[in-house]
């Protein structure tokens, strides 16, 4: 596994000043996944109130042998490469049929969570000693630029968790864009996406009635404290979500419960809050299913089959890299 603490240290001061001092205020999602980020994020996915987990649970156990078959695994060896990998519980679900069927892959899980990739071979070490893993810590924006000189197997590339969620629209073709151009013509990409429902059951996903979503928002302000040196009084700050039905968006905030000041020692900067005001902390895009045909086409890619769960909250989308038509 490589690691690059002081790089990407630099990287974190440097993100939190550009949110920071942006109006309106943000701070980028992607660091959540401290040690008790990852803890907190493991409790969210059992609440009862975050049905996305469940939803794709539930594909992936009850249709392995389709997906499998989806995959064309059988074929001959792959790297099975997953973007932000966090704790596997659902991709172990087809590690162990595949490994069952005696494909031949590798398994990369890709994440920019030292702590998570951690657990994560940890865990995968323990079930399944016969699997080939080959880790790499880091930001899957920059190792995309890798990918092509990685290897020269077929690519079977996994983006779980409704990570893609956490883009923008536009952001979101740009990043399937650039997956495009790394990929060959028999590699394939499998996408899950959380889709638009009853506002309601939306909302309370990200609004959970013990607070641990809240918590977990917060704890990226104790996380800055810790590595940066700041001085963020988590009390100071609550949690608020929102969702749009009109944009699909639910978004995450902490706002400023008064007027306050927050030095932070790494960028040797003060940062003037008002009171109430928000800092913008994570977008969670919902899809409707003609948008997920939109998407593909706008990236240069085909959808080869859809897999949903019993409610049709949530689809796993299997993607091929469109034909070239010149
Ligand atoms: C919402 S969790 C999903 C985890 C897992 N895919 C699942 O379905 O349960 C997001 C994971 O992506 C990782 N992550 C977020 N942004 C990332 C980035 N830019 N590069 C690499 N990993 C990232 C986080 O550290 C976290 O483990």
């Amino acid at each position: 596994m490589q690691s690059s603490t002081a790089i990407q240290q630099n990287t974190f001061a440097d993100d939190v000043h550009r949110g920071l001092s942006a109006a309106p205020k943000f701070l980028s999602s992607k660091y959540f996944y401290d040690d008790e980020g990852s803890r907190l994020f493991q409790e969210i996915m059992k609440l009862p109130e975050y049905y996305l987990t469940k939803a794709e649970f539930e594909i992936f156990s009850e249709q392995t042998k389709e997906i499998y078959a989806a995959f064309e695994a059988e074929t001959g060896a792959f790297d099975l490469i997953e973007l932000g990998a966090g704790d596997g519980t659902k991709t172990s679900l087809l590690i162990d049929f595949f490994l069952e069927r005696q494909a031949e892959f590798t398994y990369v899980p890709i994440d920019i969570s030292a702590e998570a990739l951690k657990f994560l071979t940890e865990k995968f070490a323990k079930q399944f000693p016969e699997l080939s893993i080959q880790a790499e810590q880091g930001d899957y924006f920059r190792t995309l630029e890798t990918f092509k000189s990685k290897s020269a197997r077929r690519k079977i590339i996994l983006f779980l968790g409704s990570n893609i969620g956490n883009f923008g629209k536009a952001q979101a073709q740009d990043f399937f864009k650039g997956l495009r151009a790394v990929m060959n013509t028999g590699d394939r990409l499998f996408i899950g996406f959380d889709l638009q429902k009853d506002p309601r059951t939306i909302l309370r996903a990200y609004d959970d009635a013990r607070g641990v979503t809240a918590e977990f928002n917060l704890n990226l302000l104790a996380r800055i404290n810790r590595e940066l040196g700041a001085t963020f009084n988590r009390a100071d700050f609550s949690h608020y979500a929102s969702y749009h039905p009109i944009d699909g968006a639910a978004r995450s905030f902490l706002i400023s419960r008064k007027a306050q000041t927050v030095f932070v020692k790494a960028l040797n900067e003060s940062f003037e809050f008002a009171a109430w005001e928000p800092i913008f902390m994570e977008i969670s895009q919902k899809y409707m299913p003609e948008m997920i045909n939109e998407l593909a086409q706008a990236s240069d890619f085909e959808v080869v089959e859809n897999f949903s769960d019993d409610k049709q909250f949530y689809v796993n989308s299997l993607w091929q890299p469109a034909e070239k038509t010149e």
